[in-house]
């Protein structure tokens, strides 16, 4: 596949929207909220890509790793590479209507099944951009994608776990942190906080329809913690690609200690600013179980559907095997902090 072209093509699609930069760091779309920027300043979207580059992997040869393990187990899926892609939802207004909403959501749902690997869909204030996830998931059946769910009054948020379960999702997520976003807002349909009690009780809700629950924009130890008493499955580490809150740390900045209490307790995933393989390992060596990566499979969408979405993935796993043979590391599952550099 020829990236350049790929690139040249979305670069086209997306009319200014995203200037489909060499390196995705937020630089040149800061502030740009709609739009595919970081908030503000856009020093949250570019304190995720930094955050990775500033950390050093070990490199490693005396050893007998050749055939590196990538493959993983994920809430009953078994995956390539721990490797998922991250919901971007509002294509209209983000990415300058560079292609209709549902053939976007489908490139990204099929590409990422095609490369061994899932896909999360976003939601929206209008209903539509929920169906329009759900119906991937139902084409692709055994609930290949991850439904990502705004934080609803209960009322609307119990009616979309059942239509997940209707179309045999296995896990969803809520991404918490949405309650930050702007687009919401304009479109008069604010998400809220949830304090723990209704936390749990909609933890509740999603188990009892078989459905496991990961919660999104987790940057801390107390909403780390206040996730596993309310219940959850899994949480993932995020700023939400530095769009809800200026000013934050980059998700690498926060993961390890997250991971230090929560490690094997419920899983542990991580977004922002992962842009290569040696991104994925460094996320791994600090107690992530799996990561997902954005904008860079958005603009492989625009630019070259779902054959493009699935050699991306397969791509970042190539890069991450590579990675590991690098540094002697034989399986995704061992990966541990003797992967970083530690000055000796
Ligand atoms: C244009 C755009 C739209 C997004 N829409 C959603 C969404 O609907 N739901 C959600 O959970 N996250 C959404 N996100 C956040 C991504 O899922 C993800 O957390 C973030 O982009 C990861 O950072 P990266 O792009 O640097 O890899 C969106 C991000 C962008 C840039």
């Amino acid at each position: 596949m020829d990236l350049k072209a790929v690139r040249k093509k979305a670069r086209e699609l997306a009319k200014g929207s995203c200037r489909v930069c060499p390196l995705c760091d937020g630089r040149a779309c800061a502030g740009e909220t709609p739009g595919m920027g970081g908030t503000g300043s856009g020093s949250s979207f570019m304190n995720n890509v930094r955050a990775w580059r500033n950390i050093r992997l070990s490199s490693r040869l005396i050893h007998k790793v050749h055939f590196p393990k990538t493959e993983v187990e994920f809430f009953g899926f078994q995956l390539k590479a721990p490797l998922l892609v991250a919901p971007i939802g509002g294509i209209a207004f983000n990415l300058g209507q560079a292609m209709p909403e549902a053939d976007y959501q489908k490139a990204i749902a099929f590409g990422a099944v095609d490369a061994g690997i899932l896909a999360g869909t976003p939601d929206a204030a209008p209903m539509e951009v929920m169906e329009i996830g759900l119906a991937q998931a139902q084409a692709l059946g055994s609930g290949q994608t991850i439904p990502f769910i705004k934080p609803w009054e209960p009322e609307r948020f119990i009616k979309v776990l059942q239509m997940c379960a209707k179309v045999g999702s296995k896990v969803v997520c809520c991404d918490l942190d949405s309650v930050g976003l702007i687009t919401l807002r304009l479109m008069g349909c604010p998400a809220y906080p949830k304090d723990q009690a209704e936390l749990a009780a909609i933890v509740e809700a999603a188990h009892r329809l078989g459905l496991a629950f990961i919660v999104k924009g987790v940057m801390g130890l107390p909403d780390a913690e206040a996730c596993v008493a309310a219940g959850v499955d899994g949480v993932l580490v995020s700023n939400h690609g530095g769009r809800v809150l200026d000013g934050v740390p980059g998700a690498a900045e926060v993961l390890p200690a997250i991971a230090q209490k929560l490690k094997g307790r419920v899983k542990i995933l991580v977004d922002g600013g992962i842009r290569s393989g040696e991104d994925i390992l460094k996320a791994l060596a600090l107690g992530a179980d799996a990561v997902m990566v954005g904008r860079p499979f958005a603009i492989m969408a625009i630019g070259g559907g779902r054959e493009a979405v699935a050699y991306y993935a397969e791509n970042l796993r190539s890069q991450l095997e590579r990675a590991m043979i690098m540094t002697g590391c034989p399986d995704v599952a061992a990966a541990n902090s003797e992967l970083l550099w530690n000055g000796v």
